[in-house]
């Protein structure tokens, strides 16, 4: 596919100076964007699929954050905007998309990356291309949430502050999830401890091999695993955590 980079940053560009850039969670956004997108290439590229069309999906997969943040102020995609849903909506129906591209050749594909990019799981349905664009786009932000949770994000983004998480007890159903190397369901999240996992186990819902080598390649994951827990509990739960991690590597 054949994608214009320069007008891509501009229409991005254009389309989030409708929003306050010095708000820091608009910011780190932006910043993430950018960071997924290139990760998405890379990922592309290893897997010898199209990476123009991987970086375009990167760029646009939290497009509809940006909305999201204005309305709600956080993450939250129970608050009211789901952002996958709305992004595939402003990008579709509202047309958005074709500021970025005038191909329509794979517009239901990028739809669908966007919109399932923030699910829990990937819906039965999908064709084998939709499906690789899709588990690309996840991996790729999952990648980018580790430097996130590493650089800055986790408390002064998920209305937790250290000490709940210090305060808490990891609850016995989240070690399972790590045990059995699986992803965090958060209808599972009972204490802000268990809260603070759910990026660590998202390196088990990696798919690609080039995705996990990239994950360590970048380093932040490794760092987390730095994280002390004061509670012997936590420590004592948190190292079997770590041992299956390690496992997993
Ligand atoms: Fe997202």
């Amino acid at each position: 596919m054949n994608i214009d980079r320069d007008l891509i940053k501009t229409a991005f560009h254009t389309y989030i100076s409708g929003f306050d850039a010095s708000n820091l969670q608009v910011y780190n956004k932006i910043r993430h964007t950018w960071h997924v997108a290139e990760n998405c290439q890379f990922i592309a590229q290893a897997l010898s699929v199209d990476e123009n069309l991987a970086f375009l999906i990167g760029v646009l997969h939290d497009i509809g954050r940006f909305e999201q943040i204005r309305v709600v102020h956080g993450y939250d995609d129970s608050k009211g905007i789901d952002h996958g849903d709305y992004g595939a909506n402003l990008l579709l129906e509202q047309h958005l998309l074709r500021e970025f591209i005038a191909d329509t050749t794979e517009d239901e594909l990028i739809r669908k990356a966007v919109k399932y990019h923030n699910k829990y799981e990937l819906p039965d349905g999908l064709s084998q291309m939709e499906r690789v664009y899709c588990q690309i786009i996840r991996d790729a932000d999952k990648i980018d949430n580790f430097r996130g949770f590493h650089e800055n994000d986790f408390f002064s983004f998920h209305e937790r502050t250290p000490e709940q998480v210090q305060d808490s007890i990891i609850s016995d159903e989240i070690v399972t999830c790590f045990v059995q190397h699986r992803t965090i369901p958060f209808s599972k999240i009972k204490t802000a401890a268990d809260f603070f996992l759910i990026p660590y186990a998202l390196y088990f819902g990696l798919v690609y091999d080039p995705s996990r080598g990239l994950a360590l390649k970048q380093g932040n994951y490794e760092k987390m695993l730095e994280f002390v827990f004061e509670k012997p509990e936590n420590r004592e739960k948190f190292d079997l955590i770590k041992r299956e991690i390690r496992e997993h590597m």
